[in-house]
């Protein structure tokens, strides 16, 4: 609805509801076992815009799927409501088939009356009808009230900017433009090769030939000593911004690789070491390189290699670093059989017999290298000319000496890494390595759909890893980049310009910078959001004091249509026998964690409470006061909010807003002489089906006990 109370620019007309079917499954004797469906096919047919109602015995068998399309067609509906079993599992299949007969995928919709409603409530026929019952007519009322989403469709420029020119990016370069796309390389140093080969095995000849290629390729520009400084449009259109030296140049790119390496974490400077004597990995590297390209002999006799650094954050471990050590070790030995050459570590993790350094501790071992390990209460002591360990296995101290010790020093994002990311709107771990999003959900994709990350900017990687992502990244690109266009049909943010009045708010809580402000007629900020990059999260719908955000299938109509219906069959019966009403729960339920562990309890059969309906959200960011406040002033006796736990919301932290949001309307509830121990907030998981029933049962035990009704 709009701040007039009107419904939004994109609602439906409510006075031509779209024509709609219901079907409800039976699952064998699964519902129909606990149900009759036929008593609520015919509920279903009375529901508002309900053309047709049938019961299916296997809906989502092939024969029941083109039954679905048949029926459609047949009876030219707009919307289809198939009650069943859970969504999660099923609803893509309706969606597809019903897709190929003219409905779009937002005009599908399934509601879990097996789960959620047959399984766990077995026992009380009664109740499990009438809640079935008002699941159906909660899924009727969303699908009739809610707008469908737009399909939004954008250029794509076949151009592609590669940020870094270390072996992953000459890689994607190389490989892109050979296959006909058109590619940029930026690269902040004065030559090509970046810094990062110094740590990845044989990189330094692949790299050389890449050099000779792709400064030669007719397909690839190459900018040296520049940077990008600024990065505008959507995706799949970026106007880059790119520095070098006072001048700055402007392209027009679809994608942009981020491969811009890793750097090793420079020697302590403030603690004393002989420069030439105590040197770290990348420089033993150069000295190893001279050696055997000159054919000279190592000379040096005694070298310590300390793998696990004092230096820097005890909790990460670049792994590459130990594998480089360890491979540092046997070019010593290989180099100079004669040498003395010992490792120290702290941990030495391995992923099995057949990982790289499993494979090259044990050729260490073959070739003479020792390996100790030490405590980190304990680290090595640098004397002069000599290291001292406490060996824990033998509870000995132990004495070295060397020519040479080489620290293993952590590789760190390189020192630009964190305005790129800003640039980008990329993430970043703690550490300050660019990582993906969503990398549960869509591991490889990290913010817009253009916007790709390879190599160790993601996390240090050794030169076949290097490869291997490279070689996906570039066969990923070239899907992206052969696509005609860029489109999603997916329930993204809309704003309807005539209402917004530019406030900004939305701009401050959107998770992927998917909304700015612009400015019209001159004067005027108005917000807009870019389609591809929006999650569809509903952060900004709630934030808007206008109303002038809707998410299609989470708008305001969908939601508050779904709380009146929540309670409808059950209201009619009670009221009618005049019996004392047992605490009614409304439930908003992330899809990802509270709806998942509420389907879990079902699969389990682990009874709860009857008198609990369960909405359905995307996201606990589109959890909005006004909702609750209605249901709480309505029917419901208790809202309970269903959200991930913290650092685990998939649309970013809306968990964290919707905790801040549900504690200020606490608070509100209370100055208004409401209970608010009405409203509870709890983090689930979605494999916790006990914990949700838990939760559920000690929300209806506390209202019923403590609950003041006002
Ligand atoms: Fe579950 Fe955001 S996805 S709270």
């Amino acid at each position: 609805m709009g701040a007039d109370g009107k419904p939004h620019k994109n609602s439906p007309d409510l006075d031509a509801s779209p024509r709609m079917g219901v079907l409800v499954c039976e699952c064998g004797d699964e519902i129909a076992g606990v149900l009759d469906t036929n008593a609520l096919c015919a509920a279903a047919a009375d529901l508002p815009g309900v053309v047709y109602a049938r019961c299916e015995a296997y809906p989502c068998s092939k024969d029941g799927l083109l039954r679905i399309q048949q029926s459609i067609e047949e009876n030219k509906l707009e919307r289809l409501l198939v009650a069943g079993c859970t969504p999660r599992l099923v609803e893509k299949h309706f969606r597809d088939a019903a897709f190929s007969v003219g409905l779009e995928p937002g005009a599908v919709e399934v509601v879990d009356i097996r789960e959620h409603c047959a399984y766990i409530h077995a026992d009380e026929p009664d109740a499990a009808m009438q809640k079935a019952a008002d699941l159906i007519a909660m899924g009727a009322s969303r699908l009739g009230s809610t707008s469908l989403p737009f399909p939004h469709t954008h250029t794509l420029l076949n151009a592609t900017l590669i940020i870094g020119s270390g072996l992953s990016g000459l890689t994607v370069a190389n490989s892109l433009a050979n296959a006909g796309h058109h590619v940029t390389v930026v690269e902040s140093a004065q030559e090509l090769g970046g810094t990062s080969h110094a740590f990845q095995e044989n990189a330094k000849n692949l790299i050389d030939g890449l050099i000779e290629t792709v400064s030669n390729h007719p397909g690839i520009d190459i900018l040296l000593d520049s940077h990008l400084t600024q990065v505008a449009g959507p995706p799949g259109s970026y106007d880059v911004s790119i520095t070098s030296s006072d001048q700055t140049k402007t392209l027009a790119v679809g994608a942009i690789v981020v491969a811009t390496g890793a750097k090793p974490l420079p020697l302590d400077s403030s603690r004393y070491f002989d420069p030439l004597n105590v040197v770290t990995q990348a420089h033993f590297a150069h000295e190893l390189t001279g050696a055997a390209t000159s054919g000279s002999d190592l000379a040096i006799q005694d070298i310590v290699l300390i793998l696990s650094s004092e230096d820097g954050d005890e909790d990460y471990c670049s792994h590459l670093s130990s594998l480089t050590g360890v491979r540092q070790a046997i070019q010593v030995k290989q180099l100079n059989p004669a040498a003395n050459v010992t490792v120290l570590f702290r941990e030495l993790y391995s992923a099995g017999e057949k990982h790289p350094l499993e494979e090259r501790v044990q050729q260490a071992k073959e070739l003479g290298v020792t390996f100790f390990r030490y405590r980190t209460e304990t680290p090595p002591l640098i004397s002069d000319k000599t290291v001292d360990i406490d060996d824990p296995l033998t509870g000995q101290p132990v004495r070295l000496l060397y020519d040479r010790v080489v620290f293993a020093m952590p590789l760190v994002p390189q020192d630009n890494s964190d305005t790129l990311a800003a640039l980008l709107g990329l993430q970043q771990d703690k550490h300050g390595f660019m990582i993906e999003a969503r990398t549960r959900l869509v591991p490889g994709r990290y913010c817009d759909p253009g916007i790709f990350v390879v190599g160790s900017a993601h996390q240090p990687v050794d030169t076949t890893d290097v490869l291997l992502q490279a070689y996906m990244t570039s066969s990923r690109l070239q899907r992206f980049l052969n696509q005609d266009s860029l489109s999603t049909s997916a329930p993204v943010a809309e704003i309807a310009q005539e209402t917004c009045t530019g406030c900004g708010n939305c701009v401050q809580v959107c998770p992927v910078n998917a909304i700015q402000l612009i400015q019209k007629d001159g004067i005027l900020s108005l917000a807009e959001v870019e389609s591809l990059r929006c999650t569809g999260c509903g952060n900004c719908a709630v934030v808007c004091p206008v109303n002038a955000i809707s998410i299609p299938g989470w708008d305001d109509l969908a939601i508050v249509s779904q709380i009146n219906a929540a309670f409808t069959s059950s209201r009619t019966k009670d009221d009618a026998e005049g019996s004392v009403l047992p605490p009614r729960i409304l439930a908003f339920a992330c899809e990802w964690s509270a709806y998942a562990s509420a389907d879990l309890a079902g699969t389990l059969r682990i009874p709860y409470p009857s008198d609990v309906r369960i909405l359905r959200m995307n996201c606990s960011a589109r959890f909005d006061p006004q909702h609750i406040l209605w249901a709480l002033l309505n029917n419901a006796d208790g809202v309970l909010l269903g959200a991930c736990h913290p650092g685990e919301c998939h649309y970013g932290c809306g968990n964290l807003y919707a905790d801040e949001r549900v504690k200020v309307l606490k608070q509100q509830l209370a100055d208004y002489g409401l209970d608010p121990r009405r409203v509870r907030l709890e983090f689930l998981a979605g494999d916790d089906g006990e914990g949700f029933v838990e939760t559920i049962t000690a929300f209806r035990d506390d209202l019923g006990r403590k609950m003041v009704k006002t």
